[in-house]
């Protein structure tokens, strides 16, 4: 397999290096990646200033920090700064965006078969009806057939996943956006998987993340960006409290809140912009290939989308009637390898069975990669 090549303009051992060695092969990235050392060092000497300072005045102190976050994940979510507002979590932003976005009742939601399957089930509590959109074969919206859609028979509102948490695929959502941008039909998008990982600044009336994925950020942090286009219709939760000439999304953030979480997330964000967004995106695209490839070579499992699937998350399904979470385990317990065992309730309206996630970060090597297959062929012979 071909070792380091040099797509990418920065050094993935220099991305390794600014982590605590682990005793564990990481490959879990789209569950929570590994924070550097500075992003842990933020997160905790906020909190220290918080116990020396208390809570209030050490965040005060750190407003320019926390406005720079704001703009750098505007930058990033591709709107102006008052439209961003921090969340604890994906989830957490989508529920705050069903609250706040009048839709009429029993509206129709505009999907795709790979959407996460908590956010159909978000939809359904909100008396939100999920309809399928037409896709091509590997399940990408086809936007062509999106157009008519739109100009015939539109949803309220168009929701799609930009990169699928059970398998490796990206949506076309720049191209989605446009088309419901000229029909007047919202589109979010859940950029859990996609920020840090691919570009995400799409022209999407609204777009929401987490910290602790691909940008590698502390647990507890999730962000929500909507467009300046939307903000006024926005039915938010003003509070005599707050200031009341917020720009609206603002009244959507959470006020007690893991503020720590955030400094340390401004860390990551930074070490993230300073690599360079295109240049780990290219690298985590070369991971995925090289993962793929590798993996097709490894008796009993089969690549889903062996040649569809892009970025870094490679699924396998079993062809041997394995048990993915028997699998799972073995791999941690035996082999100190981190994988996800992917349940088909991620992805309801299209996984029939389990799969094995592996999501390796930049730092993936060929001999990581190796040691897995190796533990996968370990793990079979049981
Ligand atoms: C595609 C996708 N959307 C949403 C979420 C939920 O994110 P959170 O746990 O931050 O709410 C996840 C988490 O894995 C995900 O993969």
């Amino acid at each position: 397999m071909a070792a380091w090549t040099d797509v990418t303009a920065f050094d993935p051992r220099a991305w390794a290096a600014r982590r605590a060695p682990g005793p564990v092969l990481h490959l879990d990235s789209a569950a929570a990646g590994r924070p550097s050392l500075a992003t842990l060092e933020a997160t905790a000497a906020h909190a220290r200033r918080e116990a020396e300072l208390g809570a209030y005045v050490a965040q005060e102190r750190a407003t320019d920090v926390l406005a720079g976050l704001r703009s750098d994940v505007a930058g990033l979510l591709g709107v102006a700064p008052g439209g961003v507002a921090f969340v604890e979590s994906a989830s957490a932003a989508l529920a705050a965006l069903l609250a706040s976005w009048p839709l009429p009742a029993d509206g129709r939601v505009g999907v795709v078969g790979p959407e996460w399957g908590p956010n159909l089930e978000a939809f359904e509590r909100r008396r939100l009806r999920p309809v399928e959109l037409a896709t091509d074969e590997a399940g990408r919206i086809d936007v062509a057939a999106l157009e008519q859609r739109l100009a015939t028979d539109p949803p309220a509102l168009v929701h799609l996943t930009h990169v699928a948490s059970h398998r490796g695929l990206a949506q076309p959502v720049a191209a989605a956006a446009a088309a419901c941008r000229s029909a007047g039909v919202p589109l979010w998008v859940d950029a859990a998987q996609a920020i840090g990982h691919v570009d995400i600044a799409t022209g999407a009336d609204a777009v929401y993340a987490t910290s602790r994925k691909w940008l590698t950020g502390p647990r507890g942090v999730g962000v929500l960006a909507v467009a300046e286009q939307s903000w006024d219709r926005l039915d938010v939760p003003r509070s005599a409290m707050l200031s009341s000439d917020l720009p609206a999304p603002a009244y959507l953030e959470s006020h007690e809140a893991h503020v720590a979480g955030r400094l340390g997330l401004a860390a990551a964000v930074r070490e993230y912009l300073a690599d360079g967004p295109d240049a780990v995106a290219a690298r985590l695209d070369e991971v995925g290939r090289l993962t793929r490839e590798r993996l097709a070579e490894v008796p009993g499992w089969t690549v889903v989308d062996q040649q569809a699937a892009s970025g870094a998350i490679t699924a396998i399904r079993p062809a041997s009637g394995q048990d993915v979470l028997a699998v799972r385990a073995r791999l941690l317990e035996t082999h100190r390898i981190v994988t996800t065992a992917c349940l088909p309730a991620r992805a309801p309206r299209e996984m029939r069975e389990p799969y094995l996630r592996i999501s390796p970060h930049v730092d993936c090597t060929p001999d990581a990669l190796d040691r897995l297959a190796d533990a996968l062929a370990d793990v079979d012979d049981v």
